[in-house]
């Protein structure tokens, strides 16, 4: 099968940080790829060379067989990468609504002023509120983004993603800060997102548990480098892993 998303040797140093060491990585069509790692082991920065916020300083990344690394992040997204951040990222004073046309339009791009008009409007409203409602946010459509609990600001972002109707999501840590009735929700919906829209996912996730739950594959990162790779059974299994990570998980 032909990958997906492909990075080869992708590195990315700050200074004289070296945040991400030679990660070659090939994600398939459909497969729901967890990335896991302690604290700054360079998963969000992984993201951001994925994503294209912030540009390498060695290697490639391959998306849908094209060579995508001098491209920005608006042209990726155009090509079908959609991300959100581990940081909430929402504009707190539209409301939701407004959250996820927004997100729909900032897909469409310089095209969207062009072509323009009520008809486009409509489209974008029509497919925001679509994303909205499999989220579970219809009924909080008019609320300002701001007065949302924490857990459906996070699912909030997740719409905004699936409204630009991606073929790869990029989630990093959604269930960070959440409840544990939350972390569950999510969980079902990530799922859910995977199935029904026949999804491409790679997932920054602290909770091994949900990790264990939702992966096809994991890729375990320390220091910037893969260590290891393999379904997450071999990586239950794997002793670096458990000595560089897991620790309590053996
Ligand atoms: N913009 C930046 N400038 C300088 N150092 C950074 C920057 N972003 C991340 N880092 C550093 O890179 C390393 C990896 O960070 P990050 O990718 O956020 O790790 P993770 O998401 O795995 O916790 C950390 O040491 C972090 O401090
Ligand atoms: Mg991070």
């Amino acid at each position: 099968m032909t990958a997906l998303l492909e990075t080869r040797e992708l590195g990315r140093a700050f200074g004289a940080l070296q945040a991400v060491t030679d990660v070659t990585l090939a994600v398939e069509p459909g497969e729901l790829r967890a990335i896991i790692g302690p604290n700054g082991a360079g998963k969000t920065t992984l993201f951001h060379l994925i994503s294209g916020l912030l540009p390498p300083s060695a290697g490639r990344v391959v998306f849908r067989g094209e060579d995508v690394t001098a491209l920005g992040a608006p042209a990726r997204c155009r090509r079908g990468l959609s991300r959100t951040f581990q940081i909430t990222s929402i504009f707190p004073e539209l409301s939701v609504l407004e959250n996820v046309r927004i997100a729909v339009q900032l897909k469409a791009g310089g095209n969207f002023r062009l072509l323009g008009g009520r008809a486009q409007l409509d489209a974008s409203e029509r497919r925001a509120r679509e994303s909205l409602a499999f989220l579970g946010l219809e009924g909080r459509a008019d609320e300002l983004a701001s007065t949302l609990p924490h857990g459906d600001q996070r699912l909030l972002e997740i719409a905004m993603a699936v409204a630009q109707e991606p073929e790869l999501l990029l989630l990093d840590e959604p269930t960070q800060g959440l409840s544990p009735e939350d972390t569950t929700a999510t969980v079902g919906v990530i799922r859910q997102i995977a199935k029904a829209r026949h999804l491409t996912i790679l997932l920054v996730e602290h909770d091994m548990d949900v990790v264990f739950d939702l992966a096809d594959r994991i890729t375990v990162l320390h220091f910037g480098r893969v260590i290891a790779e393999g379904a997450p059974s071999d990586i239950r299994a794997n002793a670096e892993v458990q000595q560089a990570y897991l620790g309590t998980v053996a």
